[in-house]
């Protein structure tokens, strides 16, 4: 059921077995906050969902924070956005008594979660980066030692320019993060494989922290 109880329009998926990292569900443009839920259920079965809603309105599609061109963001919202986001996965780990989350963003769901590593490390446990690229051209040096995180580009995607999502790795490793990135034959839109990748990543997260 969608809540409008904490700070996001989202849906909780409460888990179903113990001890398995809440993941949090980010959408892309146009997505919504059930749009990811069958994926979660696909990658961390068991695992409770914590799935908001973007609040940037373009053109009635909801998105985590203001572009000014495709590819092109508004930094100073960025911040702010990537800000409210943090402040709304501390309101539900609070109200669900939840662990710090893994994040598991498609797009520009991707992209607020990469922001929310460089700017608000400790409010995430890990990410898994769908089709991510640099949010911000001036990225601060947070420290991420010892962060999962798993990076998923396409080859042919039109959207999101090889070099710049090889940067943004580089950025994420620079900082300490154990990054895994890994570049499929496929476009901007998910595949299969996508799916069993992300999921053995998590998996094996999982039984190491087990
Ligand atoms: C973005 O705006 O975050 C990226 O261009 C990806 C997207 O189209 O959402």
């Amino acid at each position: 059921m969608t809540t409008t109880s904490l700070s996001f329009i989202h849906r909780f998926e409460p888990a179903t077995v113990p001890g398995k990292p809440p993941i949090l569900l980010l959408h892309g443009t146009g997505g919504d906050e059930n749009d990811l839920l069958p994926l979660g259920g696909m990658l961390a079965p068991g695992s409770a969902l914590l799935s908001p809603r973007g609040k940037v309105l373009e053109g009635g599609m909801p998105r985590f924070f203001r572009r000014l061109a495709e590819g092109v963001f508004d930094e100073a919202d960025v911040r702010r956005r990537a800000a409210e986001l943090a402040d709304f996965i501390q309101e539900a780990r609070d109200a669900h008594g939840l662990a710090a989350p893994i994040a598991v963003g498609f797009s520009n769901g991707a992209n607020i979660a990469a922001a929310l590593l460089v700017l608000r490390p400790e409010v995430l446990a890990g990410a898994v980066l769908l089709r991510a690229m640099v949010p911000l051209a001036d990225t601060p040096s947070g420290d991420l030692s010892g962060k999962p995180v798993l990076m998923l580009s396409g080859s042919m995607d039109p959207i999101i320019p090889a070099d710049n999502a090889a940067r943004l790795a580089a950025q994420l490793t620079a900082a300490g993060a154990e990054v895994d990135h890994k570049i499929l034959p496929t476009g901007h839109g998910l595949s299969q494989a996508d799916v069993t990748i992300a999921r053995n990543w998590l998996d094996r997260l999982t039984a190491k922290t087990a």
